[in-house]
C-alpha cells in the first residue's frame, strides 16, 4: 500500500521486484503529493478529495524506474510535479466533458461545479510548477512547461474533432501522442536525467510509446467496458463526440458507421454502437496495435544504455499497461 491507496497489479509487481529504494521514494512522492495539494481556503476538501480518489501513479513510477536506484530528491519532485500536472489536466478535461465519474466517483465538476473545479485545475497546474522551482531545477521547469503545452494542444485538437467522422487515424495518433504520450515521455526523461544529466535520449521515445498504448486501450476500455470496471457508461466518448481509432477503423468496413450522427445518440444508443464496431473487429485490432507498441517501447530499452534490472523493471511496468486491460 502506498498512503492507504489500494496499489494496483503491475505496479505491485514492480514494487515487489525492485528493491526497497523504490517504495522508499513513492512513498515521497506521495507525502509532497499531499502536502502540495494541501493549501487549505475552498479548494482543499476538492484537492484532498481528488488526491485520494485513486490514480495509479504511474507517471511518478516511471519518473522513479528511469531514475534508477540512485533516484534522489529531484527524481522525487519530478514525480510530484508529472502527477500534479497529470491530475489537473483529468479535472480540466472533467470540465470540458461536464463528466459526471471518474474513476467511479463524482468528478470536481460534478460534485463542486465549474468555477471551483476550473480552480482546482489551475491551482494543481500551478503547483507542479512551485514544486520544481523549489529544487531549483530550471530544466525541468522547462521540460514540464513544454509538456502543458503539448496537452493543450492535443486536447484542443481533440475538441476541434469533436462530431467529424472525418478525423483520420494520423490526426488521432497525432491528439494521443500530444494529450497522452507527451506526459509519459517528460516523466522518462525527466528522471532519466536527474541521475544522469545530459542523457535525453532513447528514454523519452520508450515513454512516449507506452503512453501511445495507454491512450489507444483507454479508448478501446470506453467501448468494451464494463462499466463496473471503467466507472464509466459505454460509449461514452462517442456520446461526447470524440472520435478514436476503433470507430476510425470501423467505419472502414461498416458503411452504417462512417455516416453515423454522432448527435444523435444517448446512452442506449452510443452502447449499441459500441458493439458494432466490436462486431467489426475493430476493437481486437487496436488492442493488438497497442500490444505492438508496447513491444517496440521494451525493445528499444535495448540501446537506451539503462542497467539490466532497470531494463526489467520498465519492461514490466510496460507489461503492465496492457495487462491492465487484459
Ligand atoms: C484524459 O483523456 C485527458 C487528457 C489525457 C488530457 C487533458 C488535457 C487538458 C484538459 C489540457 C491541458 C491541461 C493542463 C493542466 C496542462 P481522455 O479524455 O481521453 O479520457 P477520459 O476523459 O475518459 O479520462
Ligand atoms: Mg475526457
Amino acid at each position: 500500500m502506498i498512503s492507504g491507496r489500494s496499489v494496483p497489479e503491475p505496479v505491485t509487481a514492480v514494487i515487489d521486484t525492485a528493491g526497497g529504494w523504490l517504495p522508499q521514494r513513492l512513498a515521497e512522492v506521495e507525502q509532497g503529493l499531499v502536502e502540495a495539494v494541501d493549501q487549505g481556503g475552498v479548494l482543499a476538501e476538492a484537492a484532498t478529495a481528488t488526491l485520494s480518489a485513486g490514480g495509479k501513479r504511474m507517471r511518478p513510477m516511471l519518473v522513479l524506474l528511469c531514475a534508477g536506484p540512485e533516484a534522489g530528491p529531484a527524481a522525487v519532485r519530478s514525480g510530484i510535479a508529472v502527477e500534479l500536472v497529470h491530475m489537473a489536466s483529468l479535472v480540466h478535461d472533467d470540465v470540458l466533458d461536464r463528466a459526471p465519474l471518474r474513476r467511479g466517483h463524482p468528478t470536481v465538476y460534478a460534485s463542486a461545479g465549474r468555477e471551483l473545479a476550473t480552480s482546482l485545475g489551475d491551482q494543481l497546474f500551478s503547483t507542479a510548477f512551485r514544486v520544481l522551482v523549489d529544487g531549483g531545477d530550471s530544466r525541468a521547469v522547462t521540460e514540464i512547461s513544454a509538456t502543458a503545452v503539448d496537452l493543450a494542444r492535443g486536447e484542443l485538437l481533440q475538441r476541434q474533432g469533436a462530431f467529424d467522422l472525418g478525423v483520420t487515424e494520423a490526426t488521432y495518433l497525432e491528439r494521443c501522442g500530444l494529450k497522452t504520450g507527451r506526459l509519459f515521455e517528460a516523466a522518462c526523461l525527466l528522471g532519466r536525467t536527474s541521475t544522469h544529466p545530459g542523457d535525453s535520449g532513447a528514454i523519452g521515445l520508450f515513454g512516449h510509446r507506452i503512453g501511445l498504448a495507454f491512450q489507444m486501450l483507454d479508448d478501446v476500455l470506453d467501448m468494451s467496458g464494463p462499466p463496473e470496471r471503467t466507472g464509466k457508461a459505454r460509449g461514452t466518448d462517442l456520446l461526447d463526440g470524440t472520435v478514436t481509432l476503433p470507430l476510425i477503423i470501423a467505419a472502414r468496413s461498416d458503411e452504417s458507421l462512417a455516416g453515423l450522427d454522432l448527435r444523435g445518440l444517448d446512452e442506449d444508443s452510443a452502447a449499441g454502437v459500441c458493439d458494432r464496431i466490436e462486431a467489426t473487429g475493430a476493437l481486437t485490432e487496436v488492442r493488438d496495435r497497442a500490444t505492438g507498441l508496447i513491444a517496440e517501447a521494451k525493445a528499444g530499452l535495448v540501446s537506451a544504455g539503462l542497467d539490466l534490472e532497470q531494463r526489467q523493471l520498465l519492461e514490466l511496468i510496460a507489461d503492465g499497461v496492457v495487462l491492465r486491460y487484459s
